[in-house]
């Protein structure tokens, strides 16, 4: 039986990729799009644009079995209401949530169904994620100054990205911890005017928005005389859609409601 899938965001940057993947795709089925733009419009034979005042009664008649969002942060919250009450699965890969909404998501979905959240659904940023993270633990020791420099083109509507936030979240475990890990560190977005000589404990982000960048994401390890950089490049949307397309098949299959990631996802599959 084909995987029934719902997009949210359909006729987006990210959500029109997801559609094509899914059509493509002759383990899933295509059931139904929503985007408050192009109501109406045709995604595939017999397959319209749904508004999203009709998501409700929508879900309840074409029965998904994974809702796939790429939309924006408040969108996404209610969309997640509603798929959770409906008991269709979910694969979020909007970005840009407070920590209000996010703790609305986790609730709405919690003990209600399974999801797969991620700020970012490439298979080389969830690697560069790791990769991140090792640095960050051998270098904490030697106090190197670690700055994340992120791009993208000029839509993008929320700064840092959320890949960003994710990186600097990942190498804060680490960051001014000593041997044993958990230390502090200071975020800031930019630097601007008489700031004072750069302390320790800084991580520095950077958000660059211009022309038609996919998504670049660069961390920056800096001490006496050298400096390491890892960086991922997207080339395309492509490398989004194809993550959401293993999570949508990966997802469906998952019973146990509660938040799951890309890395568990990684994991599980390369039975690492
Ligand atoms: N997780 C990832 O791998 C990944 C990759 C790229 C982008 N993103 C994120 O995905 C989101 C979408 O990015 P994009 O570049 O496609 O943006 P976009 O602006 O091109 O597309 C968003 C679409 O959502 C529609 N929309 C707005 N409200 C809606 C609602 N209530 N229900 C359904 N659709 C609604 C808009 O009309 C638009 O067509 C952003 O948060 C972006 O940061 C995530």
């Amino acid at each position: 039986m084909a995987i029934k899938v719902a997009v949210a965001g359909a006729r987006g940057r990210m959500g029109s990729q997801v559609v094509r993947g899914v059509l493509e795709n002759d383990k899933m089925k295509l059931v139904a799009g929503f985007d408050p733009t192009g109501v109406g419009e045709e995604l595939a034979p017999g397959i319209k644009i749904s508004s999203p005042a009709e998501m409700e009664n929508v879900l309840k008649v074409v029965k998904p079995d994974v809702f796939v969002d790429f939309t924006n942060a408040a969108a996404a919250v209610e969309n997640v209401k509603v798929a959770s009450r409906n008991n269709v699965k979910l694969v979020v890969g909007t970005t840009g949530f407070s920590a209000e909404q996010f703790t609305e998501l986790e609730n709405a979905i919690k003990a209600h169904v399974p999801a797969i959240i991620s700020p970012n659904f490439s298979i080389g940023v969830n690697v560069f994620w790791r990769l991140i993270a090792e640095a960050a633990r051998q270098l904490q020791r030697y106090q190197y100054h670690v700055e994340i420099i992120e791009m993208h083109h000029s839509h993008k509507k929320d700064a840092p990205s959320g890949t960003a936030v994710k990186a600097a979240g990942i190498i804060s475990k680490y960051l001014g911890a000593g041997a044993e890990g958990g230390g502090k560190t200071t975020i800031l977005y930019g630097r601007q005017g008489i700031t004072g000589e750069r302390r320790d404990e800084e991580i520095g982000i950077h958000a660059v928005r211009a022309g038609d960048i996919v998504g670049d994401h660069t961390v920056l390890y800096a001490g006496k005389g050298e400096r390491l950089e890892i960086i991922h490049r997207a080339h395309s949307r492509e490398a989004f859609a194809q993550g959401a397309l293993k999570a949508i098949e990966w997802i469906s299959e998952k019973e146990r409601s509660g938040i799951y990631s890309m890395d568990e996802m990684m994991r599980e599959l390369g039975q690492e």
